[in-house]
């Protein structure tokens, strides 16, 4: 990898916060107090899907970005800079920083379109929920409080909650600026935290660490190291680091847990899903037909909770089916900026080779392809909708992570049917409902094994509402108390109380 690539200049007038971050000459990580380049002077290209176009480099870390960031997220727990800071204070520090996005909420989702492909509309969002999840936070630190258990009189035990310490957050590519609620909840805590972003997407990471900085959060507390999969390897191996929060594919959770067994580590683990959407015949067809398409269409399909396995009744499965192809045809598919498009591009031209693979093997497998992808044009990573008809639950279409615009639909004849099939599968991380009747919409929630499970609606988050799954999905929750709570210990201090 080379600093001396030719850089394009992007087709897009961005504004004067958007383009500081990515003009730069390389992107670069966020390490004790300051902004550096790697030591070893490498670096990687930052594409934007929406053109195919090297516009950035970020910096590529090293061992020794992360052993200065390990180094200086340590030093900074152990004087308790952050730690120690009184609760109110850290409150107001984190609301700043709460502000301080907000006020940048056009570049974070300018940024998160050039580096992602997020749509325009929706980087703003975006944006939106990371401050609500930083404001949300920043209420606990004066709102954590201990338990003084029932124990004899002669001793006297307090029950503290205590951050776990250094904690490294490990993040995908597919909504880069939201990666600052884990951030948020690790910090509220008390901890000291090290980011590894997705090395599809350096540059909202990059500007949360600044304004983190900007915004009074201590040298050391905050710590972004830019690079790939190794710079995240070596968080995971690290002795320093106490905790891992992981969000991402299945095969690399589960590396992380294997890895990080050798020296304890504490893990949480948010990976991704093959979520069933159940359509059951007196739902309102119209709406579960809109429900199920942007459970899929939504980001194209780069959603952990995308609902990628379609489940309808077979009384209206033709009628279902017919409705869903004929609506999706119409999607304006184009680039993150054009105005009018519904479907924007894949994050990477490995996503897209990834996605039409599936594409192949669904064809390969027997199932119909009722909607064929349109060709791509440009240089972007564009991948029309696509549906499948005709899907069996053993095909690989209907098992595997495609993680792009692929619908699979899938006919059943009962309920009990209908969870079998929704259950059978590795994943167990979210559900969709769709049912006018209120005691099935009862049954389904109880019936379907996953962490979430979303009735007559789809894909509704917010910062107070624990996320995560069972099974394959992972294990732990981002967000809500939940969240805070994976960040925290419990110290027992037992104390001698002697008579008079
Ligand atoms: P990935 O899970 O490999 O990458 C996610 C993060 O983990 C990135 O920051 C990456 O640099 C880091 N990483 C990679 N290898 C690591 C290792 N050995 N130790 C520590 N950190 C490591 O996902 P990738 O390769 O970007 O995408 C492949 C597929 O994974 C996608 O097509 C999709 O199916 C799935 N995926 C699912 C996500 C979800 O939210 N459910 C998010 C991203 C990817
Ligand atoms: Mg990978």
């Amino acid at each position: 990898m080379s600093t001396t690539a030719e850089r394009a200049s992007l087709p897009y007038d961005l504004s004067a916060a958007a383009r500081a971050v990515y003009e730069q000459p390389v992107v670069g990580h966020v390490i004790d107090g300051e902004v550096r380049e790697s030591a070893s002077g490498e670096s990687f290209p930052v594409y934007d899907p929406s053109t195919g176009l090297e516009f950035a480099r970020g910096a590529q870390g090293g061992s020794a970005e992360v052993e200065a960031a390990v180094l200086s997220a340590r030093r900074a727990f152990v004087d308790g800079r952050w730690r120690l800071m009184p609760p109110a204070q850290k409150e107001r520090v984190l609301h700043r920083y709460a502000e301080l996005i907000a006020e940048n909420r056009t570049a974070f989702g300018e940024l998160d379109s050039i580096d992602a492909g997020i749509l325009k509309g929706f980087g703003g969002f975006i944006a939106d929920f990371a401050v609500g999840a930083i404001d949300y936070y920043a209420g606990w630190p004066t709102k954590l409080k201990g338990v003084v258990p029932a124990v004899p009189a002669d001793l006297s035990v307090a029950l503290v909650r205590e951050p776990v310490g250094v904690v490294g957050i490990i993040t995908p590519w597919n909504g880069p600026t939201a990666v600052a609620a884990f951030v948020a909840a690790a910090l509220a805590a008390g901890n000291s935290v090290i980011l590894k972003p997705a090395e599809q997407t350096p540059l909202s990471a990059h500007l949360l660490g600044v304004l983190a900085l900007r915004a009074g959060v201590p040298a050391g507390v905050f710590n972004v190291v830019q690079g790939a999969g190794e710079v995240g390897g070596a968080l995971v191996a690290h002795p320093g680091v106490d905790k891992i929060s992981f969000t991402g594919s299945v095969a690399t959770g589960k590396a992380i847990a294997e890895a990080g067994a050798k020296t304890l580590k504490r893990v949480s683990l948010e990976l991704g899903g093959k979520s069933p959407i159940l359509v059951f015949p007196d739902a309102d067809l119209d709406l579960a037909a809109a429900g199920a398409m942007s459970a899929i269409w939504n980001n194209s399909g780069q959603v952990c909770t995308a609902g990628s396995r379609t489940l309808v009744h077979r009384s209206v499965y033709d009628r279902f089916a017919e409705k869903v192809v004929a609506e999706s045809a119409k999607l304006q598919v184009g680039g993150a900026f054009e105005e009018g498009t519904e479907l924007g591009p894949l994050v990477s031209a490995a996503q897209l080779a990834r996605v039409q693979s599936y594409v192949e093997i669904g064809q390969a497998e027997g199932a119909e392809l009722a909607l064929s992808p349109t060709a791509s044009g440009g240089g972007g990573y564009f991948h029309g909708p696509t549906v499948f008809t005709g899907v069996r639950n053993d095909m690989r279409i209907a098992q595997e992570e495609i993680f792009g615009p692929v619908m699979a639909l899938l006919p059943f004849d009962t309920e009990e049917e209908a969870y079998a099939i929704a259950n059978d599968v590795e994943f167990g991380l979210s559900a969709g409902v769709w049912t006018n009747d209120l005691s099935r919409a009862h049954r389904a929630s109880r019936a379907l094994h996953v962490g979430t499970v979303w009735i007559n609606t789809y894909q509704n988050n917010d910062v107070s509402v624990p996320y995560g799954g069972v099974k394959q999905s992972g294990y732990g929750r981002t967000l809500g108390e939940e969240s805070l709570e994976a960040f925290l210990h419990t110290k027992s201090v037992w104390t001698k109380v002697f008579d008079a």
